[in-house]
């Protein structure tokens, strides 16, 4: 390997930028990851859905958060943005709830968040306006029929003007909105989220049946905010979530865990780095995203979780376990890896961790097989498509057969170019795989990392040892 660390650049690079990452001779480092993009998103659109006022602190500063603040703006709520000399973020959020909506008069920009566009048409479901959700290419390639159909099924008036249910999403809005019992067709934590916000103005009881546990950030955030959510195991592995409708969502104060996607690329640079020793501070470990620790340490990397108490100030917070966010520091060291079987229901737990999964299966010893992960089609790029084609021009093994994902190791990467398709987490997992590769790697389109860590390339420099 070269052991001639350069650093090109120390920033975000601009929108057409190449970036070119050379291997590093060792990687050491301290990291806070940035807050969860997940939790951002829902803290900011529960404060809307109360009467109050509430903080947010930690809150991830990606554009796709920023996204959902500016929509939570222009529907008249007040949020305003601090940032803080560590580069974190703290919101607070003044608003009147679903009944202070204001009607805007132009679209709602989602740019390229999925999460703002499904979560919000199931907010404006049951609202008094009329609002068209919108975004950026990518987002108007993707499916939204599969939130559609149960929201038209609840009675609100919801219709995509692009192809095959495609956005923009026209929303109207209505008083009162149909209970429904639904089993989502794919695990989708969006889709149940949608359902269940829908699920608030509803009269009665909404029910989703989900055949594979999806994150469950929404159930745990709405019952510390005080609305009755009820989950049960149904089936194998499956699981019934129940709301009642009707009740208020209480103003409240939230930290925001460390993003556990955004630790997942240092969990692989520091186990498939041959001198690695990272500490990745404050990382959420929620049972429903701590997938990717558990299926690295089932390949054999040394990751020692050391769990933190709960937020100190987050007094507003219930401790009850099923309405906390668990967080711990991770401490990853280098490793050896073998390859492993990964079932359709752990591809669900690590949904947006499987690109950085496949670079530490190139690194495997044998075949790593990763069944049922077509969703991957449907996000913000076909990131089937784009990981096979991105690690096979850096020399791995890669394909795809079918829904599954097939890699054979442990291959030598060597430098070259590799297309983010302007995917944040493809540039991200490319940019992971420069720290190894012999020769300079090269990411197109790599400012997309932005969309969920600004900070990705200015820590990439950071722990160049
Ligand atoms: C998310 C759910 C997942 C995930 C996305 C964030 C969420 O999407 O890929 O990055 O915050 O609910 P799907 O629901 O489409 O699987």
């Amino acid at each position: 390997m070269d052991r001639h660390a350069v650093a090109d650049f120390g920033g975000v690079p601009g929108a057409d930028a190449l970036a070119a990452v050379h291997s590093a001779s060792r990687l050491r480092g301290d990291l806070h990851m940035p807050g969860d993009k997940s939790i951002s998103h829902r803290a900011l659109m529960f404060a809307l859905l109360a009467d109050g006022e509430s903080r947010i602190e930690g809150a991830g500063d990606g554009a796709d958060v920023r996204s959902t603040a500016g929509i939570g703006r222009a529907l008249g709520a007040l949020v305003q943005r601090e940032a803080g000399n560590d580069g974190t973020v703290t919101y607070r959020v003044h608003a009147r709830g679903v009944a202070g909506f204001m009607q805007t008069p132009g679209t709602l920009d989602c740019g390229n968040s999925g999460t703002s566009l499904r979560l919000f048409a199931g907010i404006l479901a049951g609202s008094a306006v009329t609002a068209i959700l919108d975004g950026d290419a990518s987002l108007r390639g993707r499916p939204m029929n599969r939130i559609i159909e149960p929201l038209r099924a609840m009675g609100s008036g919801i219709r995509a003007a692009g192809d095959d249910g495609r956005p923009p999403v026209t929303i109207e809005g209505r008083a009162s909105l149909e209970p429904i019992d639904w089993a989502t067709p794919v695990p989708s934590a969006q889709v149940k989220s949608a359902i269940l916000l829908a699920g608030l103005c509803a009269s009665g009881t909404t029910r989703v049946h989900e055949s594979v546990a999806t994150r469950d950030h929404t159930e745990r955030m709405l019952r510390a905010r005080g609305v009755k959510v009820r989950t049960s195991p149904e089936g194998d592995g499956g699981v019934l979530i129940e709301i009642e409708g009707g009740t208020a969502v209480r103003a409240m104060d939230q930290v925001v865990p460390g993003d556990p996607s955004a630790a997942a690329f240092w969990l692989v640079a520091g186990t498939i780095h041959p001198d690695a020793d990272l500490i990745l501070r404050g990382v959420g470990t929620n049972p429903t995203r701590r997938g990717i620790i558990d299926l690295l340490v089932r390949m054999g990397a040394r990751i020692d979780e050391r769990p933190l108490p709960d937020p100190p100030d987050a007094t507003d917070v219930s401790l009850q376990p099923d309405t906390g966010e668990p967080r711990a520091d991770l401490h990853v060291q280098s490793a050896d890896l073998r390859a492993i079987e990964v079932s359709p229901a752990e591809v669900a737990s690590a949904i947006d961790e499987i690109p950085i999964l496949c670079l530490a299966a190139t690194q495997a010893t044998g075949r790593t097989t990763i069944r049922g992960a077509g969703e991957l089609r449907n996000k913000e790029s076909d990131r089937l498509a784009g990981v096979a084609a991105g690690l096979t021009a850096l020399g791995a093994k890669i394909r795809v057969d079918g829904d599954d994902i097939v890699v054979d190791g442990p291959a030598r990467l060597l430098g070259a170019a590799s297309d983010s398709l302007d995917d944040h987490r493809l540039a991200m997992t490319f940019a992971i795989a420069g720290l190894i590769a012999t020769g300079p790697t090269t990411v197109g389109r790599p400012a997309s990392a932005s969309v969920s860590y600004p900070g990705f390339f200015a820590d990439l420099e950071r722990i160049r040892a």
